[in-house]
């Protein structure tokens, strides 16, 4: 990936809607000397988020914007984030569909992390599907975003044993933690691309 602003690491925006685990762990990459990026703002869709509680523990900047009006929120989304000199995005559980002008803006520079192994289980309830369909196994997904819902290209993915007495709610806890290794790793890998 091409620095365009000269700045020494990748000015990057995480957009989160929930509890945010995946933010504090792209945090604290950004914190270390391998890292390429920066995290300079948070964007969240939802005021009540928990992970916006990191941004007052790690001194990061946020702001919240809802998407009720879908094309002026995303006008000024991309003034902030201009003014911010923004240059990636992590989607890291944001859970509004971003719209293909807006993609299209920073092309190649949105990334989002799924929790299956796409292109199987695009989209909710994930672990549910893949149980309910007896998968073997299952995994976490970081890729770019493209104009179509967890179909851009996949730059890397980690594979987790569904075990016999698997539930939905301990599937989701052993992937999630893989999600908190896999996404730093992924962003080394799509800089070294
Ligand atoms: C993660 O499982 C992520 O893959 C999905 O939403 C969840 C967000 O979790 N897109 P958190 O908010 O990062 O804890």
């Amino acid at each position: 990936m091409v620095l365009s602003t000269g700045y020494n690491k990748t000015r990057t925006a995480v957009f989160i809607s929930g509890t945010g685990s995946n933010l504090k762990s792209l945090i604290k990459f950004s914190k270390t000397n391998k890292s390429p990026i920066t995290i300079e703002i948070v964007i969240s869709n939802n005021s009540k988020a928990k992970g916006l509680d990191y941004t007052k523990k790690y001194n990061i900047k946020k702001k919240v914007l809802d998407f009720k009006n879908k094309n002026l929120t995303e006008n000024n989304l991309l003034i902030i984030l201009k003014t911010n000199n923004i240059e990636m995005i992590c989607l890291a559980g944001f859970m509004k569909i971003l719209s293909k002008n807006f993609i299209k803006k920073f092309k190649g520079k949105i990334l989002n992390i799924h929790p299956s192994l796409l292109p199987k289980y695009k989209g909710l309830n994930t672990h549910k599907r893949a149980l309910n369909n007896k998968e073997k196994y299952s995994g976490c997904t970081v890729h770019f975003v493209n104009d179509r819902l967890d179909s851009g290209k996949i730059i890397m993915q980690k594979k987790v044993k569904i075990s016999k007495k698997e539930t939905e709610a301990s599937l989701a806890k052993k992937i999630l933690f893989q999600e908190h290794k896999l996404y730093p790793k992924a962003i080394i890998k799509v800089f070294n691309l």
